[in-house]
């Protein structure tokens, strides 16, 4: 496919800039280019061909099966992109004054109170932009609560090795020291170990539950009690949430912060660095250290926005975060309703456990038993056959589906981590499970044909390490 800069011919031009009907500005010449810009020139339908051109070589979960585990690839429904687009809601300015924005202040006030509801914890900041800024921020309250309160001694976070890469990331960036605790052979947090490390100078307890390998930490209410016991804190990553929302809630199970990535669960776009939103809840003991601002409602009924947070962390995004992404958060939540949401779970959940049981006749699982929302291939029975994870995951894409997330968890040798979704239906199920069967017996019967892989797409296997060293993106 060519270029738009290929395509470029001089003089050619999409639109016409409007006659200057204000008086002209002398610009200092300093403040000028020396050269002109390299833009392309073309028409307007070119312009519009080439992106659909270059749309049609994307993979997307609208496109085709997306089983991003952990990453939650689910179908967002077009209905939040509609109302996310309304004038009323697009073009809203921060600066504007309260009272013009009552509606908005109500959807924030409202998702506060729902996400606080879903978590079980009583009070919520929507701010930070993403799940990593939202552990972030989670970390910093932690640290900020201990210190004001004289725990100056507590300066580690223990983390279990099958963590989120982001996990010890942001505690350490938070300030504090990482301590790992091993998971046993049932892929859980080994109790007996945690006992060994969990010293005085013990902040926090960091978990995913269900962890990374889809398995929920049954003996969650043990780690809290031995949390408790030692004055430690228990921070819940709420990546995975949508395994069990409205069925259980980390407030329940003792936590005291958690972080939603309503990217994952509430089905808002994926927000990686942003626009996302990680947002994060408390105990009510940790209300006062929330970022600020906030948004409450007065005894008159009016929304506001609240900067007065006694021993507020202070900001950690500019004005209220990312709106549009709370408002599609909102929207899903209303549409689904508790039930709806509850249902959300159980149906992620069977799918996972679907697709788990037909393909365990044919691939090894990291773990046997019943999973939550996403299960690990133990990609190494194909180490026999010179097969890797890594060209089962490139031979996927001749498929039509999206390789899964692979070497993640770390514990787990050629990891291969499946998440369905509780979007997908039975039949698309059958067609995936098929596919991964005839991946198999080719990496049996020609393994060339999977390391050779990808086949059908725009650019076929690149040389990863050339790629990575020698990235060239620009023109
Ligand atoms: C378990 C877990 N924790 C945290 C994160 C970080 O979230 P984000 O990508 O929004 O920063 C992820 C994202 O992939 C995750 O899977």
């Amino acid at each position: 496919m060519k270029l738009i800069f290929d395509k470029s011919m001089n003089g050619r031009t999409g639109f016409r800039i409007p006659e200057l009907d204000v008086p002209k500005e002398n610009i200092d010449k300093k403040y000028l280019r020396k050269e002109l810009p390299n833009l392309p020139e073309t028409y307007e339908l070119e312009v519009i061909r080439h992106y659909d051109e270059l749309e049609k070589l994307n993979h997307s979960v609208d496109k085709g099966f997306y089983p991003l585990g952990s990453c939650t690839m689910k179908y967002n429904p077009v209905l939040n992109e509609e109302i996310a687009n309304w004038e009323n809601f697009k073009f809203i300015h921060p600066y504007q004054e309260e009272e013009t924005v009552q509606g908005n202040l109500q959807i924030m006030y409202e998702l506060q109170n729902y996400l606080g509801e879903l978590t079980g914890m009583d009070a919520v900041t929507l701010q930070p932009a993403a799940g990593a800024h939202g552990e972030l921020t989670g970390m910093l309250i932690i640290k900020k609560y201990l210190e004001t309160n004289g725990f100056k001694n507590k300066t580690k976070v223990i983390v279990p090795d099958s963590a989120h890469g982001t996990n010890p990331a942001s505690a350490k960036m938070a300030g504090f020291e990482i301590v790992e605790v091993k998971s046993n052979i049932n892929g859980t947090v080994d109790i007996e170990e945690l006992k060994k490390i969990m010293t005085e100078d013990i902040a926090a307890i960091m978990l995913t539950n269900p962890n990374t390998l889809g398995i929920f930490e049954k003996d969650i209410l043990e780690i809290s009690k031995i949390a408790k016991s030692n004055n430690t804190l228990l921070y819940y990553d709420g990546a995975n949430l949508n395994a069990i929302m409205g069925k259980v809630r980390p407030g329940d199970m003792g936590f005291d912060v958690v972080h939603l990535n309503l990217h994952k669960t509430l089905s808002t776009p994926h927000g990686m660095g942003g626009p996302g939103s990680g947002t994060v809840g408390v105990k009510e003991f940790l209300k006062d250290y929330l970022p600020k601002p906030i948004v409450e409602k007065s005894k008159e009924d009016k929304y506001f926005i609240n900067y007065n947070i006694k021993h507020s962390i202070g900001r950690v995004r500019s004005f209220y975060g990312n709106f549009l992404v709370y408002l599609k958060a909102y929207i899903y939540i209303l549409s689904m309703g508790s039930d709806g949401l509850k249902r959300a779970s159980e149906l992620a959940v069977l799918n996972a456990n679907y697709m788990k049981k037909k393909m365990s006749e044919y691939m090894n699982m990291s773990h046997e038993g019943i999973c939550k929302h996403e299960f690990v291939i133990d990609g190494s029975f194909l180490k026999e056959y010179g097969v890797k994870t890594l060209d089962i995951a490139k031979r996927l894409m001749d498929f039509d589906i999206h390789p899964p997330t692979v070497y993640f968890p770390l514990i787990v040798k050629e990891a291969m981590m499946i998440e369905p979704t509780e979007t997908e239906s039975k039949e698309r199920l059958d067609i995936v499970i098929e596919n991964f069967k005839t991946i198999v017996e080719e990496a049996k019967t020609n393994p060339d044909i999977i390391k050779k892989a990808p086949h059908n797409t725009k650019i076929s296997r690149l040389n990863e390490l050339k790629a990575n060293k020698e990235l060239n993106i620009k023109y």
